[in-house]
């Protein structure tokens, strides 16, 4: 069943596998994908990409890829490698103000934006996005050297 094509998943067909958002955009490989764009934006961030595992970018790609696929309604990969998730705990050790929350929101939007996906399921993605992002800040103190940042 998982080999038919995305629009017979879609429970409008009547052809449901599932409708969990993950089954309807196609499985784990669009997470992959999404989260490759995602990454991509977020190289070009002189404020985010120093927080990030710069010799691990394939590793933080499989691990944001697999907690969406997870939370999204895919298998539970993510935990049983990572262990629950307490994503909140994960990203004390980083400095999330208000302005990292928007870049990562806005490098998340944009992802979301080049992959095509049906009204309902963007806003579904969007919605949750902004209320995990907003969750995820620690600090109202700016970035610390923000000006040394290319160092
Ligand atoms: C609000 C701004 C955010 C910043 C600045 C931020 C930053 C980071 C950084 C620097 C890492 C380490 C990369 C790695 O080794 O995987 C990370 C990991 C991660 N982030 Fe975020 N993040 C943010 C928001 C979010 C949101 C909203 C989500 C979920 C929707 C999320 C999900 C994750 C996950 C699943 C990991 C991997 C955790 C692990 O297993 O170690 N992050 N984040």
């Amino acid at each position: 069943m998982s080999d038919l094509p995305v629009h017979l998943r879609t429970s409008e067909h009547g052809e449901a596998t599932g409708n969990t958002v993950y089954a309807q955009v196609g499985g784990m490989q669009t997470f992959e994908t999404l989260c490759t764009k995602f990454y991509d934006r977020v190289q070009q961030d002189e404020v985010m990409w120093p927080m990030y595992p710069q010799d691990d970018l394939e590793g933080a790609i499989w691990r944001l890829s697999r907690f969406l696929g997870q939370y999204f309604g895919g298998p539970a990969t993510y935990s049983s490698v990572r262990g629950h998730p307490r994503l909140r705990m994960r990203h004390v050790a980083f400095h999330i103000n208000p302005d990292a929350r928007d870049r990562w929101l806005r490098h998340m939007t944009e992802a979301v934006d080049e992959m095509d996906f049906a009204p309902a399921i963007r806003a579904t993605m969007l919605d949750y996005f902004d209320r995990a992002a907003t969750a995820m800040v620690n600090t109202f103190e700016p970035t610390p050297n923000a000006s040394d940042n290319s160092r």
